[in-house]
């Protein structure tokens, strides 16, 4: 049985056969649409979601499979003191997959070690969101055509954004992309993204903390919020919230090929003039993930 927990769980070949048949689904959506009659997807969502958790029950009824769950900790057994062991093993008994996303780093780990249906992890605390990276790479994908060969920006929280681990972490394994990393000094990468990714597997990058001076040389520019929910401190978050807001000005010094994405929601750092842009990928981004999660519930059902 196999879970997916981090980004790496799938190899670069695993991934590539992945993206192929989320790309075959948009193009042939009727051939799916009972590939998963009579089986069901749990959301178990102990965290707020919009985008993750919609996505994968839509995915599951496009498939022709049902779906259950609860979108929030306060409606689950879990404020009486359950655990996710305990949560999972029950859950197990009532559905076929699994998708979790938890507030504790590892949450999703600990719960597919007793799991008897596939577990996917749909965002644990500032760790991982393995399903928002491979809906980033479809959409880098179909957006510039591959997975190799560019430049790409990361802004905004990228201490706390989950999405920026992951992604900078399955996109490693890619050759010739070159990584500028936009942020706050308060705001980096961590250092386990830094000596684990980076400076293990030797690959260059720069940091800086101005947008204006590196937008020029972008093909991708991956934009997040600041992620007051993990904060310690409002007062630091208010300080640094905006630093960083895309606005039509600043993309005239952008490329005309420059691809913007943003793993949604959005706050204040992308103006909303700026969706009109073409180069605004980040609803389609999101549309991507529905198509991507398909092809996941797939190949971990083995259908
Ligand atoms: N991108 C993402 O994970 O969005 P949600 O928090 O709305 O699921």
């Amino acid at each position: 049985m196999r879970h997916l927990i981090d980004p790496m769980d799938l190899n670069v070949q695993e991934t590539k056969e992945l993206l192929a048949l989320a790309n075959d689904i948009i193009l042939h959506k009727d051939k799916y649409s009972e590939v998963c009659k009579g089986k069901k997807l749990a959301t178990l969502f102990f965290e707020p979601s919009t985008r993750t958790r919609l996505s994968f029950e839509a995915a599951m009824m496009e498939l022709g499979g049902n779906v259950l769950g609860f979108s929030s900790a306060d409606s689950s057994s879990a404020t009486k003191g359950e655990s996710v062991h305990d949560t999972v093993q029950v859950v197990g008994c009532y559905a076929d997959i699994i998708a979790m996303r938890h507030p504790k780093e590892g949450a999703p780990l600990l719960a597919s070690l007793k799991s008897p249906v596939p577990i996917i992890n749909a965002g644990d605390g500032g760790h991982y969101h393995p399903t928002q990276t491979l809906t980033d790479l479809l959409t880098i994908q179909r957006e510039k055509g591959r997975l190799e060969d560019f430049t790409i920006g990361f802004c905004g929280d990228l201490k706390f954004g989950r999405t920026v681990h992951s992604l900078i972490k399955a996109l490693s394994r890619y050759p010739n992309i070159r990584y500028i990393l936009i942020s706050p000094k308060e705001l980096q990468v961590p250092d386990y993204i830094r000596t684990e990714v980076f400076e293990n597997k030797h690959i260059s990058y720069r940091q800086v903390e101005s947008m204006d001076e590196v937008i020029g040389e972008l093909d991708v520019l991956y934009m997040t919020r600041v992620q007051r929910e993990r904060f310690f401190n409002e007062a630091d978050y208010i300080r640094l919230k905006d630093t960083y807001i895309l606005d039509t000005d600043k993309l005239k010094k952008a490329k005309q090929e420059l691809s913007i994405l943003h793993p949604l929601p959005r706050v204040n750092e992308i103006s909303t003039k700026v969706d009109d842009d073409p180069r605004a990928c980040y609803f389609r981004q999101a549309l991507n993930g529905k198509y991507v999660r398909m092809a996941l519930i797939m190949k971990l059902l083995e259908l």
